[in-house]
């Protein structure tokens, strides 16, 4: 499908027929509980969510943009645009905001996987989004381990790739680990890859890595091939995963192609308007990551009191060694109000802990402790 609603109206949508086919939601395709379920009280810590909301200037004015409902959202999603031009200071073919940056995935997948019939290489674990929706057309999906030091292999995957055509997705930081693959690897990858390929960056976590040795963001400091792109959101730092947006941004010619799987309106008038204001409020948003980051340092010194083995983080989340099945923990916190991340498989040890806020993390070390009563002794290295 290649009409945005605005070509469509200009060509009258002639001849054109919508086709739908019912598929599990994403959520339910990785075996996670729906987040609605989730009862008064509890504390949720398995979605990398920013626990303290959307950034408050931004939740002040929600009822501003509640008034226009009734219109398309064309002129909020022009000033989304505008906004991202002029945060990332690129052009407006350069950038397409999508309904949270699971959007940019799907398209992703539709375009470079399955519309040239060629291959996804991730790395494992990874997020799953892009690979679940690969699966589900039956496109090809090469799985290659991260490396011991938990960083994307790139070598591995560039043999993965063969002689392309395809696309690698590549999650820096790494959603599950928190990890991150240094700059330095990607740039010599990028040498080497296949000129039948693309390459996504998926930035979901990247304001948590910001000064990390190594990291460096391919919107901030992009490189001159036109194959890259960058999806990111505003699902975590700025606290709106509730509401839908995220964006990619890359070389006019591969947002042209992104665009050939758009979904007429995906990015509601009230969640565009929110996601400008939140770029704008600059101030706020680093105040959003220095509490974030201070809710780390905090739980990797409860991880070190309890001599939990933990994975450095450079997110808003980390894996922990729960010394047994992750899923057993899981389903006993779950059962004590306390959702941790799902299973990552083959870290099938680890949980994967959302950081959330002094009180609801002290619920979870409380309970946590109490699990040796219910689940037997649990590994302390
Ligand atoms: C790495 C990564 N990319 C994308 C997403 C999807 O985010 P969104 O809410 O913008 O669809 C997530 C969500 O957890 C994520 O971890």
């Amino acid at each position: 499908m290649t009409l945005s609603r605005r070509s469509f109206l200009r060509t009258g949508g002639i001849g054109l027929a919508a086709v739908t086919f019912p598929l599990p939601s994403f959520a339910q395709q990785c075996g996670e509980p729906p987040r609605a379920a989730a009862a008064a009280g509890q504390v949720l810590l398995n979605g990398n969510e920013n626990p303290y909301g959307p950034l408050p200037s931004v939740q002040a004015a929600m009822p501003q943009a509640l008034a226009v409902a009734n219109r398309y959202p064309d002129p909020k999603y022009d000033l989304l645009i505008d906004a991202i031009m002029k945060t990332h200071k690129v052009k407006r073919d350069q950038v397409h905001a999508t309904c949270g940056s699971t959007e940019v995935l799907k398209m992703a997948c539709d375009e470079f996987v399955m519309d040239g019939r060629g291959r996804l290489v991730v790395a494992s674990p990874t997020f799953e989004a892009i690979f679940t929706y690969t699966e589900a057309d039956r496109g090809s999906v090469v799985r290659v381990p991260l490396r011991s030091d938990l960083a994307h292999d790139l070598p591995g995957m560039l043999k993965a790739m063969g002689a392309g055509p395809g696309l690698f997705y590549i999650c820096n930081p790494n959603n599950p680990t928190a990890t991150l693959t240094p700059r330095a690897e990607i740039e010599d990858f990028l040498k080497r890859i296949p000129p039948n390929t693309y390459v996504l960056i998926d930035e979901a976590y990247h304001h948590f890595a910001v000064g990390a040795p190594g990291y460096e963001s391919f919107i901030d400091f992009p490189v001159a091939d036109e194959r890259v792109f960058v999806a990111r959101t505003f699902s975590k730092v700025y606290g709106m995963a509730g509401l839908r947006v995220g964006y990619a941004v890359g070389a006019p010619d591969t947002i042209k192609r992104l665009r050939n799987e758009e979904l007429y309106d995906s990015v509601n008038c009230v969640a565009a308007h929110c996601a400008a204001l939140s770029l704008a409020a600059t101030a706020e948003m680093q105040a959003a990551v220095d509490r974030i980051t201070r809710d780390r340092t905090a739980f990797f010194a409860e991880c070190r009191r309890r001599r939990i083995q933990a994975i450095p983080s450079y997110a808003n989340f980390a894996m922990i060694d729960c010394g047994r099945l992750a899923r057993e923990v899981r389903a006993s916190m779950r059962a004590q109000g306390i959702r941790i991340g799902r299973p990552f498989p083959p870290m099938d040890q680890w949980c994967r802990i959302s950081f959330g806020t002094p009180d609801e993390m002290a619920r979870f070390w409380k309970t946590w402790d109490g699990l040796k009563d219910c689940l037997g002794e649990i590994r302390e290295t």
